[in-house]
């Protein structure tokens, strides 16, 4: 059978890191709330200087350095963000400049956090059928510069980061086995950039009132959180006929250490068949998703032959699962 694989994966995270205990100095919170409440203790933070796209160009370097392949072959880039380096042109597009790669087919995908999700799965349908024989899926942010660094409600949980993987055909086991999307636009305002889109265009006010940064009803999210990651989970499996104890690893979003846990304990997997990484990058988007799956390959957490369930949910809101046969 026809599937996609993973051949090479790459990531970044900038070097700067933020603590709890640098949010102490900047807002009224302190590491223990921060901790208990979230699981986050260290995020990376870009500098000034850097736009989402040469996070990309690092992560995909490294992918495709992986896969052993030049970057003149690459004939899709997708990219899930929501902090672009412009509203156009893509940052798929300068990432492609930057890797020197004219053939391309690139764009980018809005989906928060699941959009690295998504834009796996839009490659794999591709390259599924035939249409492309490779492609580059990179999960990417820069939250620190959509952050509110006055508001406690937020600004202690978004980090910045890029993964990205490399995707052949391969005729097996191995490989991509399912994916599945969904959302739900009525929920749209609880988790918003309000502004500097067409509804609310940049203006003096609106940045004035921060108005272009992240604006999120906290705890309605979580509960959406929680229900959604859940379903998304349940669902992809339950449409391949896969019991969760037959999952060898689950990489879940990195939102907040209480949605993971009541994950695990809905599908009732072990400690150490859910990957966390939270503690050190808090919540990175579309980011998080990819650079889980490097750090759990690097660390010898996914082993040939094992089944891997990623799962994800974010602003839209949008909800994305997939399963994939290492
Ligand atoms: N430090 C100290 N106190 C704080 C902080 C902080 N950093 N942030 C909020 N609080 C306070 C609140 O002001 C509130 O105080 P009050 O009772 O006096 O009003 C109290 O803590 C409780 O606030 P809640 O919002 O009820 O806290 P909760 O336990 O829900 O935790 C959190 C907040 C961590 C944001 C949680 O709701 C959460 O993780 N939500 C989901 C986030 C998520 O899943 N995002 C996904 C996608 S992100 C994307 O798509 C970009």
């Amino acid at each position: 059978m026809l599937r996609s694989r993973i051949i090479g994966v790459g990531m970044y995270a900038p070097p700067k890191i933020l603590t709890n205990e640098d949010f102490e100095k900047i807002v009224e919170t302190s590491d223990a709330w921060i901790i208990t409440r979230t699981g986050m203790k260290v995020r990376h933070i870009a500098d000034e200087s850097m736009a989402s796209s040469d996070l990309s160009t690092k992560a995909a370097q490294e992918a495709l350095q992986t896969a052993g392949m030049n970057a003149s072959d690459i004939d899709l880039i997708v990219i899930g963000t929501i902090s672009p380096d412009h509203a156009f042109p893509s940052t798929a597009c300068l990432v492609q400049a930057n890797l020197g790669n004219k053939k391309a087919a690139c764009f980018d995908v809005s989906a928060a956090c699941p959009g690295f999700l998504h834009a796996l799965s839009i490659a794999d349908q591709y390259i599924h059928c035939g249409r492309y024989k490779n492609a580059l899926v990179i999960g990417t942010e820069i939250l620190s510069k959509i952050t509110n660094y006055e508001d406690r409600n937020t600004c202690v949980l978004f980090g910045d980061g890029s993964g990205a993987v490399v995707l052949k055909p391969h005729d097996g086991e191995e490989g991509i086995i399912d994916t599945l999307l969904g959302s739900d636009g009525t929920l749209a305002q609880l988790l918003i950039q309000p502004a500097g889109g067409s509804r609310m265009p940049a203006t003096h006010e609106t940045v004035d009132k921060k108005l272009h940064t992240v604006f999120m009803a906290g705890n309605e999210v979580f509960k959406n959180a929680v229900r959604t990651m859940e379903s998304a989970a349940i669902g992809i499996l339950e449409r391949n006929g896969i019991d969760p104890s037959e999952i060898s690893l689950c990489i879940p979003h990195q939102a907040n250490i209480r949605i993971i846990e009541a994950l695990q304990k809905r599908l009732g997997l072990p400690d150490e068949k859910v990957f966390v990484n939270i503690h050190k990058y808090g919540n990175i988007s579309s980011a998080t998703i990819p650079i889980g799956l490097y750090e759990a390959l690097q660390e010898g957490r996914i082993k040939p032959g094992d089944l891997v369930l990623l799962v994800s949910f974010g602003a839209g809101f949008v909800w994305a699962s997939a399963l994939l046969r290492f």
